[in-house]
């Protein structure tokens, strides 16, 4: 089958069986063309529980199909690939977080979207790099324990100087590898060009761009400006997609490394093997966990 043939069968099928397609933007440009709905993580989870069709795929990683799940018990939600992961999703479990929350008892535990179910029933709030300034400015608490990226965490901490701060040592594997250099390298080959960095790369990489956002706030910035060459300091389908949308414009990676493999993985025939029944992981979260990550989701949807 072509790309062509597969993307109609999707559109037939997902009509017929009452489905509804949502993809994060660091995914493939021909699984955006047959998706219902493309954004960012906070944009994903706002469609998730607005969304009236009885079946979900998410084209995204494991994270944001639960999240999704939680918002919506009553759907089958399916990651598209069920070996998509984040790794940053990863690395803190339940058992690390008591140790930390027993040395800052007076934190408040604000968690990026980007953990477990089971790590946010322990968790207050949680935040996506789009709403993270604008919750933890809301939050009653002046002392926060921001889990599990130190680096959105200190671009959100400078926005809020009367607050406290405390973080853990995780991160993005793709965005935290990004260098001074490796900017320096990009500017002097693209010297016109703005520099647009997502808050997952390092403090001193987020100090040197003419703008900072979410996936989909570097997409509305690009698509907005007067300026014609930009330089995408995110995951690189996110020049891919901005030079589908803005012909007229230029976009260059910051670095080859900016590839998320895990977004890479699912492709359009996961889409089409979920509809006809025969690929795809149908979530399924225990009952305890659906209620203690959903009070942390639920929040973050009130406050953002
Ligand atoms: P946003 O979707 O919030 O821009 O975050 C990017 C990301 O790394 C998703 O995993
Ligand atoms: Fe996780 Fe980083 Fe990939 Fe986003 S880009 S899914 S944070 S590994």
């Amino acid at each position: 089958m072509t790309i062509k043939e597969i993307q109609e069968e999707i559109i037939k099928l997902k009509k017929e069986k009452d489905f509804c397609v949502l993809a994060h933007a660091y995914v493939g440009q021909e699984i955006l063309e047959v998706a219902d709905y493309i954004g960012d993580s906070f944009g994903l989870s706002v469609e998730a529980s607005k969304d009236e069709h009885k079946n979900v795929i998410m084209c995204g990683v494991r994270f944001m199909a639960e999240t999704c799940k939680i918002l919506s018990p009553e759907k089958k939600v399916y990651l598209a690939n069920p070996v998509a992961g984040c790794p940053m999703a990863e690395q803190m479990d339940l058992e690390a977080l008591e140790a930390f929350k027993e040395m800052y008892p007076d934190h408040a535990v604000v968690a990026y979207i980007n953990t477990t179910s089971e790590l946010k029933t322990g968790c207050d709030v949680c935040v996506t790099s789009a709403s993270a300034v604008k919750i933890c400015k809301a939050l009653d608490n002046d002392k926060i324990l921001f889990i599990p990226d130190p680096n959105l965490g200190d671009y959100v901490s400078k926005q809020i100087p009367e607050k406290e701060f405390v973080f853990f040592r995780g991160g993005c594997p793709r965005h935290a590898v990004m260098t001074v250099n490796d900017v320096k390298k990009a500017k002097e080959l693209h010297p016109d060009a703005l520099f647009l960095v997502h808050p997952e790369c390092r403090p001193e990489v987020v100090a040197m761009a003419d703008y900072v956002g979410s996936t989909t706030g570097i997409m509305a910035y690009a698509k907005k400006s007067d300026a014609k060459e930009f330089i995408i300091g995110t995951e690189n389908s996110i020049v891919e997609h901005l030079q589908f949308d803005c012909p007229d414009k230029l976009f260059y990676p910051l670095s080859i490394n900016l590839t998320c493999m895990n977004m890479k993985v699912t492709t359009l025939v996961d889409v089409l093997n979920v509809l006809k029944g025969v690929g795809g992981e149908e979530i399924n979260l225990d009952e305890k966990v659906m209620e203690g990550a959903s009070r942390c989701i639920n929040r973050m949807i009130e406050l953002g």
